[in-house]
């Protein structure tokens, strides 16, 4: 119809061809800068100066809100004290997960949390909880999380309140976690439940990366501050004068060697924790002066699914966002069905 309206004639129709291609293709690109959730995408040089994220003052009401209570001692209450240092895993995957999504963690150790050799490379993988909201934070409800975990043996839980807002303080307590228990590995993942997860093609990756001073991931450069405050990750200037973020991660899934736990931990001791969990990570990261590096090769990391794809697909990314778990079930199948043919 549309086609119609506008490419009536000979003359016209290569013209439209082109307009309508030329349309496709801005919207796609255009599509795809989305996530940087910036108009122009630059490349920052690095520097070592204290974010002045870090220079505010807590006397600050207004601004108080968007920072969140790290450093501070909070507890494991449930944990593995020995399993990682006893299995010594190259790779370890750390899964934050809210304590009341069961379903999640149950499809992730059927599908992904599952392998736990390739290439001949151990890989374990833990789930890391808060406590659970009021409401769910019954005694109960404690002691369903307990079974689950001795069942499991893969379930870390510490003392703060499992929400949005307090996810600086799950990776940050994440960090503590691997540096003081699992001093034989050599990598670790952070990556979110609803994530497709190629184990093979991630540990692949690894064996050919650096084992020092490593982050890779969706590596967002140039990220605009958003200074809306009804956006979800808005950050008032008070709080974040820069416009642009330095270089960070995207939160759904990075990699790093585990040497950057520690580093990361000793940074979070200068740079003042805001709310927004991978940003903050970027910032200890150019407290640190060191910088994050892009995957060998686009499309390893994904934001999204392409709309069209083939079977082969999942047997060519590492790591893509996925709309729920149940859609992990069905994919998990296709992977596993297609993998050896692709
Ligand atoms: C960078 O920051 C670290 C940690 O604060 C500091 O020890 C180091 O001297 C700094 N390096 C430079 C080149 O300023
Ligand atoms: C409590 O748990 C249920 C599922 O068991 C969940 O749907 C609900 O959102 C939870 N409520 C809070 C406040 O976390
Ligand atoms: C975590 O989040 C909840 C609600 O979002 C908040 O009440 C609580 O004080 C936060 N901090 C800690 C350390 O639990």
């Amino acid at each position: 119809m549309l086609k119609d309206f506008f490419c009536k004639g000979e003359k016209t129709r290569w013209l439209c061809i082109m307009m309508f291609f030329t349309l496709g293709t801005l919207i796609f690109i255009s599509y795809n800068l989305n996530f940087l959730r910036t108009s122009s995408v630059s490349t920052q040089s690095y520097n070592n100066m204290t974010t002045s994220a870090g220079s505010v003052s807590t006397a600050d009401n207004s601004a108080s809100q968007y920072f969140v209570a790290y450093p501070h001692p909070y507890r494991f209450i449930i944990d593995q004290p020995d399993r990682c240092w006893q299995e010594s895993p190259f790779l370890v995957l750390m899964i934050p997960v809210a304590p009341h999504n069961i379903k999640a963690r149950d499809v992730i150790r059927n599908t992904w949390g599952k392998e736990a050799a390739v290439l001949g490379r151990v890989v374990s993988h833990y789930f890391l909880l808060g406590l659970s909201q009021e409401g769910n934070g019954t005694e109960l409800f404690e002691e369903h999380v307990l079974e689950e975990s001795q069942r499991h043996q893969d379930i870390i839980q510490s003392t703060f309140v499992d929400s949005y807002s307090n996810l600086t303080i799950k990776t940050m307590v994440m960090f503590e976690w691997l540096s003081s228990h699992c001093p034989n590995s050599v990598y670790a993942m952070k990556v979110d439940s609803d994530m497709f997860l190629n184990v093979h093609k991630l540990v692949d990756m690894l064996l050919k990366a650096p084992r020092h001073l490593y982050m890779t991931g969706l590596v967002a450069r140039g990220a605009a501050v958003l200074r809306d405050s009804t956006s979800k990750w808005f950050l008032p200037d008070s709080v974040f004068p820069e416009s642009r973020y330095p270089p960070y991660a995207l939160g759904m899934g990075y990699v790093f060697s585990l040497d950057l736990s520690k580093k990361i931990l000793g940074a979070s001791v200068h740079v003042k924790a805001v709310y927004i969990e991978d940003v903050y990570v970027g910032l200890c990261m150019r407290h640190l002066g060191i910088a994050l590096t892009d995957p060998p090769h686009d499309g390893l990391f994904r934001i999204q699914m392409p709309y069209w794809h083939s079977n082969c697909f999942w047997s060519s990314v590492i790591t893509t966002l996925l709309a729920d778990s149940n859609q992990l079930s069905d994919v998990w199948e296709v992977y596993q069905a297609t993998e050896s043919g692709c």
